[in-house]
């Protein structure tokens, strides 16, 4: 079965108490959970994992090779500082879709900016945790496509 690895990055482990304001309540576990769902639903198998530290995140990425057709990240802070998690995803070259759920277009000038865009296929934001979901639709039509 064709499988989709899902990154999330720091503090997003926080989910459901973390600033709920901007992210809202929903646990993360609750979002691994309703994506694990929607991928049996579409025929696609899927593993999630979160980290907080940028090495970890890259060694995730680096053994993604032969293991698994696509990525789905949400890469946290690590979207407006890391060359070393968008290197990654250049260097494995597997389709790879960004996800956030907040509108960092909306949000400070700092979040403006992500060094992961230009590496993937598209960016999902703004739509709470279902840009999750949504990531994840993109990515499987993708993948149909072109595999
Ligand atoms: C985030 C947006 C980032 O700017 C922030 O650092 C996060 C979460 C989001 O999902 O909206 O940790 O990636």
């Amino acid at each position: 079965m064709v499988s989709i690895l899902v990154l999330h990055g720091p503090n997003l482990n926080l989910l459901g108490k973390r600033e709920p304001g901007v992210y809202g309540s929903v646990t993360l576990e609750e979002i691994n959970q309703s994506l694990y769902q929607e991928a049996d639903s579409l025929g696609f198998a899927l593993v999630a994992s979160q980290s907080n530290h940028e090495g970890v995140l890259v060694d995730l990425i680096q053994d993604a090779m032969g293991k698994h057709s696509g990525i789905l990240i949400n890469p946290g802070a690590y979207t407006h500082t890391s060359v070393a998690i968008r290197d990654a995803i250049a260097g494995v070259n597997l389709p790879t879709v960004e996800v956030h759920l907040s509108n960092i277009h909306k949000r400070e000038e700092f979040r403006h900016h992500s060094y992961i865009a230009p590496v993937a296929i598209g960016q999902i934001c703004g739509f709470g945790a279902d840009s999750y979901r949504l990531g994840l639709q993109a990515l499987v039509h993708y993948l149909r496509q072109n595999m």
